[in-house]
This record gives C-alpha cells, sequence and structure tokens, in this order.
C-alpha cells in the first residue's frame, strides 16, 4: 500500500487519536521538514516585523488552527494536506472521503493551464468595433510591451500568450474590453497582469480612441482551470440507498442557487483551508470559484456526480485556481512554506490539482453525511469542546463538558456553564 513513487502511505492509522506534538513528529517524517521547518510549525509565531512588511498598520495576527487530512491519494502519490480552517469537522471529511475512495485509486486531477487575464476597459469610443479590429492587430506590440514587464517570467517559459478584445454592452454605453492573456507559471499573478495592463493602457487609448479608465485582472480565472475526479465503490458509499440520497443533493444544489451556495460553501471549506494554509490569496480563488459556477447563467453546483460503471459514484470537480508558489505571502510566511513542504509540491499546477482534489472530497462527504445522518453529529462532538471552552472549561475538564453537552443533546453554554459548576462542585 502507499505511494508507487515514494513509498509512503498517507492511511495514518489511529492520526487523530497522537497528540499534537506527535502527530507533527509524524508529518516531520512522512514529508522530510526540517528542524527549522517542524520547529515553526510547533512554535507558529509570526515575527511582526514580517507581518508589519506584510500589510499595514499591523498590530498583531491571528492563529488559525492547521490540521492535517490523511488518506488521500492523489495521481498515485500518497499525501499528507494540512488545511488551516476554524471550523470542525472539515479536515474529517477529507480524511473520510479520501479513506472511502483510496482502494479505488484515489483521485486523479490535471490543470487548464496556468494562464491569467488583465483586462483594460476602454470607454467613450466612438467606432468600438473597429477599435477593437485596431487593437487585435497590435498583437506583436502587446506582447513586446507585456513581455518587457516581466523578464524572468519570460525566462521561465511565461509571459504573454494572446489578447482577446471584446465590445460589450453597458448602462452607460458600448466599452471595448482587451484581455491580456498572460501565462504566468508558478506566480499567482496578479502583479504582473495588473503591470501589464497599466503599462499597455496608453497604447490601448492611442490604437482605441477612447479613455482607459480599469487595468486589472479578472478574477474569473477560466484558463487557469483545475480538475479532479474520483470513484467511490458501492460497499464504501453504505450501499443504493445512501448513493441515491446523494445524487439527489447533488440534482438538488444543480438545480437551486439557494442550495447551491451552501453545497459549493462545503467545497470552499476544503479549498480554502489549504489555499490559506500555503499562504494564497483566498478571496480570489472563492470569486473565481463562484462566478465559474454561475458561467452558464445559471449558479449551480461545482461538482457533478453520477452513477459509475459499477453502480458506485462517480464525482468531479472542475474549478478556477489561481495559486502560486512564488511571490506574496507563500513566499515569505514561515508556516505556509512549512506546509508547502509538507505537500511537497514543486510547482503551481501540483498546488492546484491536490486543492481541487480535496475540494471533491470535501463535497463527498458533506453529500453523504446529509444524504444519511445530517452533519450535526459529525459536528458537535468537536463543537460542545468550543461551547466548553467558552464556558470557562480548562484542562481535563473540556472533554467532561464536552461529553455530557453531546451525550444530552444540548450543546448549548448555559448548559455547559451548569455542567462545569456541578463538575466543579463535586471536585
Ligand atoms: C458546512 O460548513 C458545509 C455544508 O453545509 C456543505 C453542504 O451543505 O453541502 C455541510
Amino acid at each position: 500500500m502507499g505511494s508507487v513513487e515514494t513509498g509512503k502511505s498517507s492511511r495514518v492509522s489511529g492520526f487523530h487519536k497522537l497528540s499534537p506534538a506527535d502527530r507533527l513528529k509524524l508529518v516531520q517524517g512522512f514529508a522530510g521538514l526540517d528542524a527549522a521547518a517542524a520547529g515553526h510549525l510547533a512554535q507558529p509565531a509570526l515575527d511582526p516585523h514580517l507581518a508589519d512588511h506584510m500589510i499595514e498598520n499591523v498590530v498583531s495576527a491571528i492563529s488559525i488552527p492547521i490540521g492535517v487530512a490523511t488518506n488521500m491519494k492523489v495521481d498515485g502519490r500518497d499525501l499528507l494536506v494540512p488545511m488551516a480552517t476554524e471550523e470542525s469537522s472539515v479536515v474529517a471529511a477529507v480524511c473520510n472521503a479520501a479513506r472511502q475512495c483510496y482502494d479505488a485509486g484515489g483521485f486523479t486531477t490535471s490543470v487548464s493551464g496556468t494562464e491569467m487575464i488583465a483586462q483594460i476597459q476602454l470607454v467613450q469610443v466612438t467606432d468600438p468595433q473597429a477599435a477593437r479590429i485596431r487593437i487585435l492587430e497590435r498583437k506583436t506590440e502587446i506582447s513586446e510591451i507585456c513581455n518587457a514587464c516581466d523578464p524572468v517570467l519570460v525566462k521561465l517559459g511565461g509571459g504573454f500568450r494572446d489578447v482577446e478584445v471584446r465590445v460589450i454592452d453597458t448602462q452607460g454605453g458600448p466599452m471595448v474590453i482587451t484581455h491580456l492573456i498572460v501565462d504566468t507559471r508558478d506566480a499567482m499573478g496578479a502583479n504582473t497582469v495588473n503591470t501589464m495592463a497599466e503599462k499597455l493602457a496608453p497604447s490601448i487609448e492611442r490604437w482605441g480612441g477612447g479613455r482607459v479608465y480599469l487595468r486589472i485582472l479578472s478574477n474569473l480565472a477560466d484558463r487557469r482551470l483545475a480538475r479532479a475526479r474520483a470513484t467511490w465503490p458501492l460497499e464504501a458509499i453504505g450501499g443504493p440507498a445512501v448513493r441515491d440520497g446523494m445524487l439527489a443533493a447533488y440534482h438538488f444544489a444543480d438545480a437551486d442557487p439557494y442550495r447551491a451556495a451552501t453545497h459549493n460553501k462545503g467545497i470552499m471549506n476544503g479549498v480554502s483551508a489549504i489555499v490559506l494554509a500555503t499562504g494564497n490569496d483566498t478571496r480570489a480563488v472563492e470569486a473565481g470559484a463562484h462566478a465559474y459556477a454561475a458561467r452558464n447563467g445559471h449558479y449551480g453546483s461545482l461538482t457533478t456526480w453520477e452513477v459509475a460503471t459499477d453502480g458506485g459514484l462517480s464525482g468531479t470537480l472542475e474549478l478556477p485556481m489561481p495559486v502560486g508558489l512564488v511571490g506574496g505571502a507563500t513566499k515569505v510566511h514561515p508556516t505556509a512554506q512549512a506546509c508547502l513542504k509538507i505537500l511537497g509540491v514543486k510547482s503551481a499546477a501540483d498546488l492546484a490539482r491536490i486543492i481541487a482534489a480535496v475540494g471533491l472530497a470535501q463535497n463527498f462527504s458533506a453529500l453523504k453525511a446529509l444524504a444519511t445522518t445530517g452533519i450535526q453529529s459529525g459536528h458537535m462532538a468537536l463543537h460542545a469542546q468550543n461551547v466548553a471552552i467558552a464556558a470557562g472549561a480548562t484542562g481535563e475538564e473540556v472533554a467532561r463538558v464536552a461529553a455530557v453537552l453531546v451525550e444530552r443533546k444540548a450543546v448549548r453554554q448555559d448548559v455547559a456553564e451548569t455542567v462545569l459548576r456541578d463538575l466543579r462542585g463535586k471536585a
């Protein structure tokens, strides 16, 4: 069992029962983390001077738990996946879904490319259709201007790829919208494409004969799609009734935006957790995902689910994944660097693929829970511990108070306070 490539297995039994320190030791061995990275994860303080360089007016930093999902097999490679989230059950959901498709091969993934889009908005054009063609005629000059902005990217095999120009009707009249298509390789690329768009703007005004206002990337990064697919055997799902319930849940989401928003939020629980753990831009990925879910004029499910040939469930996920390994917080934040080492990714495309697999796993678990017991029973065990802490429990009191709350099916702070009072009274 385990990855053919590395010989390592992500099937770590009893991982959840270990202490955080022992879990970290195991992850360190699995991923070959050096002492500095492991030391940082054990004491994950963000240096205030570093924080002060990252954003403005820094006064502090917030710590979010990082959990590690086990059982993930992606394209034949066993992985331990670091996920930063404040929500209970998210990491467990990935572990469970991944365990249930592990023997069937795990996840198969791909990407469409690493191209980002920058938009240049040209207004007050008297002949917008002719302006469109005049801009398209300048493809060679556009390419030169763009590539001159980032020679290092060009040396690495990236840079300008194409230009598209659309005339759109708006409340303010027709606008000529130029799209720069740029391969940003291992960078998320926002700074690169924004610089190119700003540099090109005066030329666009000259060629188009109007006025440029906006010069900014599009978060609908539909030339940078990540895709994942997996099949869960019928016995892993729990039989045809569970499978059909999960399919009905998917059909519901795809037909109804009210449900699709929650369905996709569940997918993003997994996606955003890795995006955050690796220091990438969660809002860019979230915006792209939801815009992509509405690309057909109807907001629907980001995943698809079908009955597989063996009667199990076949799931897919496709969404824009503008993430990078170089530049921004990813490069300077020591926690992000350590998380990337745990994943062992060598390119932004590798990272994007793993993220898509985790999003699909997350959706599988949510649908399964929703089609059977509901999500509250799984949620409540950890939530009860948070409630116990909020009620003032410390140390061993936390687990004892939480157990009573779950047993009484009353996970509420007032009940936790009473239980804690009684417990302390007896001590
Ligand atoms: C909760 O954070 C996510 C779910 O609501 C997702 C879903 O409903 O599919 C459980």
